[in-house]
Parts: C-alpha cells; sequence; structure tokens
C-alpha cells in the first residue's frame, strides 16, 4: 500500500509535525523562564501566537481524523467505551482544556505582565501530548494495523480526508 494511501502513516506523518511543533514550544518555554529581559520576553511570548494556531488548527484536524475517521472503525474490534481508544479520547479533551488555559495564560499575561502560568501549562500540554503519540503510535497504531483490513484503511483514509 502506498504510503500516502495508508491511513496509519498519514497520522503518523501528522505526529512527526506536531513533535516539531512541540519542541519548538518547549525551546520558547525554557527562553520564556530563563530571559532576564521583560522587553525580550514580551517578544518571545508574542511568537507563541504561532504555536497555538497550530494547535487550533493543525492539531485538531489531526484529532479530527482519528475521533472521526480511525476510532469507530477500530473500535469495532477493541471497542471505544472502555479500553485505549477510551483513553485516547480523553487524553484529546485534556488536551483541549489545557490549549484554552494555555491561551487564557497568555491572554491574562497582556494583562498583568506574570508569565509563571504560560510556562506551567505550556509545560502540561507538551508532556500530554508526547505522552499521547508516544502511545498511539506504539500500542494503538500496532493494535489498528493487526486488526484493519486493506479494505477498511481504505475506508479509514477516504474519510480522513473529507475532515477540515
Ligand atoms: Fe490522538
Ligand atoms: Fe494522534
Amino acid at each position: 500500500m502506498d504510503t500516502m494511501l495508508d491511513p496509519i502513516d498519514a497520522l503518523k506523518s501528522d505526529h512527526e509535525a506536531v513533535k516539531v511543533v512541540l519542541g519548538n514550544l518547549d525551546g520558547y518555554l525554557k527562553k520564556i523562564g530563563g530571559q532576564t529581559s521583560d522587553s525580550l520576553r514580551k517578544n518571545l511570548i508574542n511568537q507563541l501566537h504561532e504555536i497555538t494556531s497550530f494547535i487550533d488548527k493543525d492539531l485538531e484536524i489531526h484529532f479530527k481524523k482519528e475521533e472521526n475517521a480511525l476510532f469507530p472503525v477500530l473500535g469495532n474490534y477493541i471497542g471505544i467505551e472502555t479500553g485505549p481508544i477510551h483513553v485516547m479520547l480523553l487524553e484529546h479533551e485534556q488536551s483541549r482544556q489545557l490549549s484554552k488555559e494555555f491561551k487564557d495564560a497568555i491572554a491574562e499575561y497582556s494583562i498583568d505582565g506574570k508569565y509563571g502560568k504560560i510556562i506551567s501549562e505550556g509545560d502540561s500540554l507538551t508532556q500530554l501530548l508526547s505522552e499521547h503519540i508516544e502511545k498511539e503510535d506504539n500500542i494503538l497504531f500496532n493494535m489498528a494495523e493487526m486488526q484493519l483490513s486493506n479494505e477498511e484503511k481504505n475506508e479509514i483514509m477516504d474519510k480522513m480526508r473529507t475532515v477540515k
């Protein structure tokens, strides 16, 4: 099967893009924490908008590909209400919540100049998503490779292409 026609390969390739952004975020958070100049810190925090926009748009599309295309079909084999898919769905919700708190912290900084919450929320989000991707790549996607037929993979890929 062609790489770009395989839904699991496509999701893994999304993960690589997310990991690059998480690495950038981690770099920004360390620089923000270690910065002694308020104006340089402000510049760094302004640059976080690129990352929050990736999380709002690209990561949200990735979650929807999993939630609307992969999970319903894989769920026929391993269940959705309990087990690994249930845990993945909970983590998507935790990520959405942390991302909201991260953006709130950035908005609050522009009012009160306190940046500690940006770092703590950003760190929590980075950690959650890194571990989430690890689990999908190493556990869930292996289950998918074992269970799904080529026909089901094609069906999932078609559905994933409609996610915007
Ligand atoms: Fe996921
Ligand atoms: Fe994922």
